[in-house]
């Protein structure tokens, strides 16, 4: 049991989805979302849903009004088209849609009984409604004589196939910025910025500046660019990368999908990103208002461990922990700095 707009899975896990009588009491376009992020690349989903069919123009006011009465829960019904071009939209590949029309038939006792325990002024508008159809609801079946009704329904079949030109992976830049004061060395960490941040849920967590590589950008501009940015400092040069060690710890927050800690792959919902750890030799620093907003500070290495202890930090950031233990000692090492 899940709630289909956030369906506890795991991404690219699942061979077919079926949802049936599910869109219309759901928001359609996040539960599509859900399906495309949990669904294998050749998945496929089913969605079967009572639709508009024969009902147009008054008809179709007519009949949306019944349902609304009935089940007040449910949205008002659409056309295959209308959920056809929804997918497409979405980015699927529709694979078949096929319309299935049904005549049902029932006493018009049990039908208004079936409409459970809605109040009974209720029930009058709905025996008041298909007292009097609209002409366009008897041109296409309906029909009621008091003690029975004959009513035309359709069901939307559709398949489809998220497409497979996804959009690419973006590239994330994660910068641990470094200086050298007297025999020690520091590293400037912030926490995760209040204002603009997509993912509240991580408010205030510990992290090292970063963000997305734009299109027109090489790596290292928009490492310069975020820091000057987030934290107002001005990179020297960039410190030679010292090798990949091959394990690290994954959160449970993130899908975080596979390389080594340098390049770290999360996949969340629609987020969909490449990481890469670059450490910046700092020359010069600004003051600017974002920093004071992210609350960035620099911390005497030493003190690092300590601090990542006793902070949450921001998913991404976790697995680069033990790598920037590593980097920190080449560092130190290649400035001459003897650990106390
Ligand atoms: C008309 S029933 C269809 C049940 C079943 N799929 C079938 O075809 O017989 C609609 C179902 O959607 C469920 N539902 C409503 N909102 C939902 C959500 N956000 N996530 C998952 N299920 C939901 C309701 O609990 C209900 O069981």
């Amino acid at each position: 049991m899940g709630d289909a707009e956030n369906i506890p899975m795991k991404d690219a896990s699942i061979d077919f989805v079926v949802a049936r009588s599910v869109l219309s009491y759901t928001d359609p376009e996040n539960v599509i979302r859900e399906v495309q992020r949990v669904l294998k690349p050749d998945g496929i989903f089913v969605i079967a849903e009572k639709v508009l069919g024969d009902y147009d123009g008054a008809a179709a006011a007519w009949y949306a009004e019944i349902e609304t009465i009935r089940n007040p829960l449910k949205s008002p019904a659409v056309t295959t088209s209308y959920l056809q071009s929804k997918l497409k939209r979405e980015g699927w590949t529709v694979l078949s849609a096929v319309e299935l029309r049904r005549t049902y038939q029932q006493r018009l006792e049990v039908w208004l009984s079936r409409s459970g325990s809605i109040p009974r002024e209720k029930r009058d508008s709905l025996a008041r409604l298909v007292g009097q159809p609209p002409d366009e609801a008897r041109a296409i079946g309906f029909h009621s004589d008091g003690r029975n009704i004959t009513m035309p329904l359709s069901w939307a079949v559709l398949a489809g196939r998220p497409n497979v030109n996804r959009p690419a992976p973006s590239l994330v830049v994660s910068v641990l910025p470094v200086k050298r004061l007297g025999n020690d060395l520091y590293v400037y960490v912030q926490e995760r910025r209040a204002s603009g941040a997509t993912e509240p849920e991580f408010f205030g967590f510990l992290e090292f500046p970063q963000g997305h590589v734009e299109s027109d950008e090489t790596i290292e501009d928009a490492a310069r660019r975020e820091l000057k940015e987030e934290a107002g400092l001005v990179v020297g040069r960039f410190l030679p990368e010292p090798g990949f060690p091959s394990v690290f710890d994954a959160s449970a927050n993130f899908e975080i999908e596979s390389l080594h800690p340098s390049q770290v792959v999360v996949t969340r919902g629609r987020l969909n990103f490449v990481s890469l750890l670059l450490v910046a030799e700092i020359i010069h620093e600004h003051s600017p208002t974002s920093a004071v907003d992210n609350r960035g500070r620099w911390v005497v290495e030493a003190a690092l461990p300590q601090l990542i202890k006793e902070s949450n930090v921001y998913p991404l950031n976790i697995p680069m922990v033990s790598e920037i233990k590593q980097r920190l000692r080449g560092v130190r090492d290649s400035w001459g700095i003897v650990e106390h």
